[in-house]
């Protein structure tokens, strides 16, 4: 069955959301306050990188089944309303809830009796059940659907989703299912406070498989142990599994970290002290002066000194750079005196850094230290020997996701140093 469904928000969400239901046969109208985004979108170009999306949205709209408007445009609503607008953090790591207030504002006002709402934004729990009860007398219904796509593998993520989150109560969510029913997927109906907590619940513990991985790198580091091996033989293990353990310089986006700190907010809001969160946080956070450290004490002063950093989206097959590793890493190395230049396969802007190079050659050229900061294959399947004797006398790589092979930088003249993995000599 068809469903006449309206999006809020035409990013990284909302436009996969719009894209994939237009595209699985429901009749779709994407909004957005930001005039240069929907200028791109009308002009049939995806204002963002993300693999296969632009061409099943340029489809999708050929056939008629998909377009896009401001919202000031639209005087009443009615159907399906999706929010997909921005909880970013704010300055205390609450989740700040402007953008979606403003459309439950609006809907309030101008949305028809019988229209269901649809939160796909990440809201703190407790959200919906509040907006449920402000909506309700209006004969608008909610529930909360959150949403697992990952950056990157958004559109195959979405038709291949692990499972489907509805939360609220039995009739809405009957409303809800036609518009998954090309997904071949479990549907979790639950309640609203429930729906939104397992969206937290998830991004939380697959930060802690990540902060988990960083301390047993420690561990490895002090012990003489490989992470790498110890990570594919924890990962072999059914009950805990291969993802998410890759150690590193530390998760990054634009919804672990804030996730997080979001949880950690809410856990103190009710009085609780969520121990185990707050490590994980602090963990993370301590991972992003890895390579900083190290260069320091390789070089004692990093004044002057060329480095590269490799990698500035916070993971690959993205242009998102939102809360990315590179970022921070670089302040940090400028704040030392660092000459710092990025290379990034896709070109995105990066105000921190000293200068951007346009290759991964012209990065490394006569650089003292590059620091790998995202995996992008385009990098890591590079020719590192070759790479390698560009850079200056002596250089350090730094690989911060320990995706390179340690042996062929250091038969090229560099040191090499990993996370977790065993120096030169020490093996
Ligand atoms: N990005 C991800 O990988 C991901 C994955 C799962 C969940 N989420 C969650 O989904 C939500 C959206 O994330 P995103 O990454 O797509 O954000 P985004 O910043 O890419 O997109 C948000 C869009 O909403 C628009 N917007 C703001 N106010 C609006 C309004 N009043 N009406 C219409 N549009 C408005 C903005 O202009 C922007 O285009 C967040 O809550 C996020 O935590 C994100």
């Amino acid at each position: 069955m068809s469903e006449r469904v309206t999006v809020f928000g035409a990013g990284y969400v909302g436009l996969v959301t719009g894209v994939c239901l237009s595209s699985a046969g429901h009749e779709v109208k994407v909004l957005d306050v930001d005039p240069a985004k929907l200028a791109s979108l009308d002009a049939g170009r995806c204002p963002f990188f993300e693999p296969g999306l632009e061409d099943l949205m340029r489809a999708s709209r050929d056939k008629g089944a998909l377009s896009f408007a401001t919202v000031d445009s639209i005087r009443r609503f009615s159907g399906i309303i999706v929010i997909a607008v921005g909880t970013p953090a704010t300055a205390t790591g609450s989740a700040d809830m402007r953008f979606v207030r403003s459309v439950v504002d609006m809907l309030e006002e101008r949305a028809e009796p019988g229209t269901v709402v649809v939160m796909k934004s990440t809201v703190p729990p407790g959200t919906g059940r509040a907006l449920s009860a402000r909506l309700a007398p209006h004969g608008i219904q909610y529930v909360s659907n959150p949403e697992f796509l990952r950056e990157g593998s958004a559109v195959t993520d979405w038709f291949q989703t692990d499972r489907v989150v509805l939360g609220g109560v039995g009739d809405a969510i009957d409303r809800v299912r036609p518009m998954y029913a090309e997904i071949d997927a479990p549907i979790l109906a639950c309640d609203v406070t429930s729906a939104e907590m397992i969206k937290y619940a998830s991004n939380a513990f697959l930060a802690t498989k990540i902060s988990f991985i960083n301390e047993i790198a420690v561990l490895c580091d002090l012990v003489g142990a490989t992470v790498d091996e110890v990570a594919s033989g924890v990962g072999m293990d059914s009950r805990i599994g291969p993802a998410f353990l890759r150690p590193g310089i530390g998760y990054g986006g634009s919804c672990f970290p804030k996730d997080t700190r979001a949880l950690d907010f809410l856990a103190n809001l009710h009085g609780y002290d969520f121990h185990l969160l707050r490590a994980v946080i602090e963990v993370n956070a301590r991972q992003r002066l890895l390579p900083v450290r190290a260069l320091k004490e390789q070089f004692g002063s990093l004044e002057g000194r060329r480095i590269a950093i490799l990698g500035l989206t916070f993971k690959p097959e993205t242009d998102d750079t939102r809360e990315a590793p590179a970022g921070e890493i670089i302040s940090l190395l400028r704040a030392e005196g660092a000459e710092v230049v990025g290379y990034n396969p896709i070109p995105v802007p990066m105000a921190e850094l000293t200068s951007t190079a346009d290759t991964l050659q012209e990065a490394l050229a006569g650089a003292h230290a590059a620091i790998l900061t995202t995996e992008w294959a385009e990098i890591v399947d590079s020719d590192w020997a070759s790479l390698v004797r560009t850079m200056a006398d002596r250089p350090i790589v730094f690989d911060g996701r320990n995706a390179l092979d340690p042996q062929v930088i250091q038969s090229a003249g560099a040191k090499y140093i990993g996370v977790g993995r065993p120096q030169e000599g020490t093996a």
